[in-house]
């Protein structure tokens, strides 16, 4: 590592958030702010999103990729979203992916520059196809054909000239859990090279503006390898869209997934060292191609806000069973954080309001009418009721994974940064649960 590097910290590459100290309490401070009494004020469950965390991570993917000159870091809106975090981008000039409707009117109402907002997903809707259309100079990323035709013809009827990327399904396996694998031959998402090279007449001839390619192998991946082989696959392709169809792959985007440490024994591949070997990648294998070398697009999500963000927790009430296993209950659990019963995720924990002594082994259960409702099996902890419970890594897909299930109002979210704190999603209260509720008359 050289001297500049060694600087450059990533903090996918740590479990906790780069704020993260005890005080002299021993309760864990995030931001400049002693977690029981953010508890205290804003309620429990209760997400924490760290700003300087944050900060670092993007400074960390920006920093590899200052390595080649045309770049744009876009973020990953499914891995969390509201309209604080677009204004948070938007000062890091900073694009988007968003797949669905909910996500490009969050980003719409935050004003977010339409020309830095790409528009993923395998079934845009014709709704979600003109809300983008309207907004301006959206980037569309076409899935398929049927999709293809139908941005076509709805733009033609707005007099626009859509701008489109066809994302490709490269064929790579990349080692993560089999629901979040993308980039496989029999993916649901993208279109195989064979299929693309077989529109590329299409795409010529229709009246559209063609910036390039896309690809996304999968998420929470760990190396490297199948990343640079993507770039390869893109440089072929694009030297035949070229050469057989005149077509100019002038941006490409190698999509997100680097993954995050949620445990001692994970090694993700530090952000800055992942943008700068795709980087370099793209830069050698388009010059292999004899081709110009087109823009860079990334899109991380997970690893830009996950390790920013934990979970507190109270703890309830415990029990051994004739077993000897012991469950401690928290007070949340599936409903804040389905991951674990999704994807058999497994995530770091530890008391947030003093150190523990943690000498015996029990499972961290949630309170939800599921038995798969399990947060952290097999732990060391000593917790008592109304200790504070702090998990890690869970600014990625919690949130926008939640649900209201035992209509259960969602937990406040709140920044912090340099002793401030303020709710950038408040919590969800009773009368919001039943706020879309109706009777039929005839139950009157
Ligand atoms: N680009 C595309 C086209 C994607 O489909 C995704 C994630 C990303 C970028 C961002 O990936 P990231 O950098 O965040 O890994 N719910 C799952 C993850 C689903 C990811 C879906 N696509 C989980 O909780 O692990």
């Amino acid at each position: 590592m050289n001297k500049a590097s060694a600087k450059i910290v990533s903090p996918n590459s740590s479990i906790q958030p780069v704020t993260a100290v005890r005080n002299l309490l021993n309760h864990l401070t995030i931001g400049k702010l002693d977690c029981v009494d953010l508890v205290q004020k804003y309620g429990s469950p209760l997400w924490i999103i760290d700003e300087e965390t944050v900060h670092q991570s993007i400074q960390s993917c920006l920093a590899g990729l200052s390595q080649y000159p045309n770049s744009q870091l876009i973020y990953a809106g499914k891995a969390f979203l509201c309209t604080a975090i677009c204004k948070l981008l938007q000062n890091y000039n900073i694009g988007l992916d968003v797949v669905s409707y909910g996500e490009l009117f969050t980003a719409q109402t935050a004003d977010f520059a339409p020309d830095k907002i790409y528009f993923h997903g395998n079934n845009k809707s014709p709704a979600e196809i003109n809300l983008a259309l309207d907004y301006g100079c959206v980037n569309f990323i076409v899935d398929n054909e049927s999709e293809l035709s139908t941005i076509i013809d709805l733009a033609k009827t707005k007099n626009i000239k859509a701008n489109l990327m066809l994302r490709v399904t490269p064929d790579i396996e990349t080692q993560t859990h089999e629901y979040i694998k993308t980039g496989h031959k029999s993916s649901k998402f993208g279109l195989s090279v064979n299929q693309i090279i077989n529109l590329a007449n299409k795409i010529a001839a229709l009246d559209l503006n063609f910036l390039g390619l896309h690809v996304h192998l999968g998420s929470q991946s760990t190396k490297l390898k199948p990343y640079l082989d993507s770039v390869s696959v893109i440089a072929h392709l694009a030297k035949v869209l070229k050469l057989q169809y005149g077509l100019n792959t002038n941006q490409v985007n190698l999509g997100g997934g680097v993954g995050i440490k949620y445990n001692d024994n994970d090694n993700p591949i530090p952000l800055y060292k992942w943008s700068k070997s795709l980087a370099l990648e793209l830069k050698t294998q388009f010059e292999l191609q004899a081709l110009p070398k087109p823009k860079l697009i990334l899109e991380p999500g997970r690893a830009i806000i996950g390790t920013a963000g934990v979970t507190i927790y109270t703890i309830g009430h415990n029990k051994v069973l004739d077993n000897g296993i012991e469950y401690i209950s928290i007070d949340g659990g599936l409903a804040d954080n389905p991951r674990p019963a999704m994807y058999q995720a497994k995530y770091t924990a530890e008391l947030a309001n003093r150190i523990n002594a943690a000498n015996k082994t029990v499972t961290i259960v949630g309170k939800y009418c599921e038995s798969g409702d399990v947060l952290i099996k097999d732990i060391n902890l000593e917790a008592k009721t109304g200790d504070l419970l702090v998990v890690y890594g869970t600014g990625a897909y919690n949130y926008t994974m939640s649900s209201n299930y035992n209509r259960t109002p969602r937990p406040a979210c709140i920044l912090v940064k340099d002793g401030k704190a303020e709710p950038i999603i408040k919590a969800e209260t009773y009368h919001d649960l039943i706020s879309h509720d109706n009777i039929p008359n005839w139950l009157e």
